[in-house]
């Protein structure tokens, strides 16, 4: 039987080359799956009939949004997840979805493998193939451009010799990878970090220097989950869609940064994620009020490992589950509005609220409703800095200065 082999395609030169690239070198059936992820851009239609017209003998299209949405960037959200301390994992976020339609593709076309067009030297080489690894450790993974000589060049040559239908003249200088969560530009003139970013780089987001009117937006939560924007009740993908609208109307969510790869390398990235980043802003100040003190300290840790955790391609581990099943129940009086102004580029919180808060006006007040006991505070001062009086005392017997 003629060998199967899933391509993970996103209509572009390099995977469209490796329909007849790996059909040529296998002698195999090549099946595409296109998985929408909210990338937007072409017509997801014209995607699948482009790898047909490149050999595949098959063609699928997934509209996975609002799974991406729920099962990936929600848990993102609540774990306000920046890796090193900023880049929300746009691309690390869609892997594992794709991995899992992928996986789900083989089996009902009845391939024995799965093709991506990663490079060696990306972190998603090693998403892909450790997701796959994790749900069906039985597929053999092909990696054509990293393992078998596909490179820009030759993909060009195959294209232009066989007559495939992709214009190689309109080729971005740029590698981009976009979805729901946000956009990601690599590669080019970018690839010297003193060199500025210009605006024609962006898509998702408008610059934040020209004049515009500011927007306030008032977000709702219930439990960690986004529920309503402006008292409207929409689901996590609206909700999404919609401050990406907003906040990047308002040039919100630009990132100009030196990222630390899996592999080692570092890497000069700029990143646009206006509603990632406006909806992390606003949860993290419900958090402020109704999240108690020790739990949102310790939860800051956690959120770094997630991050880390599924950067570094390991979505589906143990330990990241059980981060998760942490982070849910941190979220579970996330519940309350807040109220943020848009504008500059900057999403600003103006006001919180919540039934659940953990806000008391008689203890926070200086007026004449204080319910705050100020005459227990001077015995607790005392024992606090008991240690350091101790450890101070000590040293000023032994000659030293504190
Ligand atoms: N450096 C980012 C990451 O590893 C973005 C990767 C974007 N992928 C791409 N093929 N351009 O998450």
């Amino acid at each position: 039987m003629t060998e199967r082999v899933v391509l993970a395609y996103s209509g572009g030169l390099d995977t469209s080359v490796a329909i007849g690239w790996i059909a040529a070198e296998r002698d195999a059936e090549v099946v595409a799956v296109a998985i929408d992820v909210g990338q937007g851009g072409e017509d997801l239609d014209a995607i699948r009939d482009r790898a047909l017209a490149c050999g595949a003998v098959e063609s699928l299209v997934v509209d996975a949004r609002a799974e991406f949405a729920d099962d990936y960037c929600l848990p993102a959200l609540r774990a306000n997840a920046l890796y090193m301390d900023r880049y929300p994992l746009v691309s690390a976020l869609s892997r594992p979805l794709i991995v899992k339609h992928l996986a789900a593709a083989a089996r009902s076309t009845g391939a024995t493998a799965v093709a991506h067009g990663c490079t060696g030297k990306g972190n998603d080489q090693v998403r892909f193939e450790v997701g796959l690894g994790a749900l069906a450790p039985d597929l053999a993974v092909l990696a054509p451009v990293r393992d078998s000589g596909m490179t820009r060049d030759k993909a060009i040559a195959f294209a232009e010799e066989r007559g495939l239908p992709i214009d190689v003249t309109k080729r971005s200088p740029y590698s981009v990878d976009q979805n729901l969560w946000g956009r990601a530009v690599e590669t080019g003139f970018l690839e010297d970090p003193w060199h500025a970013p210009v605006e024609d780089l962006y898509s998702y987001t408008a610059s934040p220097a020209v004049e515009r009117a500011p927007d306030e937006v008032v977000v709702t939560f219930a439990d960690g989950v986004p529920t309503a924007l402006d008292g409207r009740a929409l689901d996590v993908l609206a909700i999404v869609q919609q401050m990406n609208e907003r906040a990047g109307a308002q040039g919100i969510g630009r990132l100009d940064m030196v990222e630390d790869r899996l592999v080692g390398i570092k890497s000069r990235e700029v990143y646009e994620a206006p509603g990632a980043l406006a909806l992390i802003t606003a949860h993290q100040e419900l958090e402020t009020l109704t999240v108690e003190r020790d739990l949102a300290r310790y939860k800051r840790q956690v959120e770094q490992r997630w991050s880390e955790l599924v950067y570094d391609g390991l979505w589906f581990s143990p330990l990241r589950r059980a981060l998760d099943a942490f982070v849910d129940t941190a979220s579970a009086h996330v519940t309350g509005e807040v109220r943020m102004t848009l504008h500059g580029g900057r999403a600003v919180p103006t006001g919180r609220r919540s039934d659940v808060s953990l806000y008391d006006y008689g203890l926070a007040t200086y007026d004449s409703d204080d319910t705050f006991d100020q005459t227990l505070a001077k015995g607790f001062v005392d024992l606090w800095g008991l240690p350091s009086r101790i450890a101070a005392t000590r040293d000023a017997k032994a000659g030293g200065t504190p």
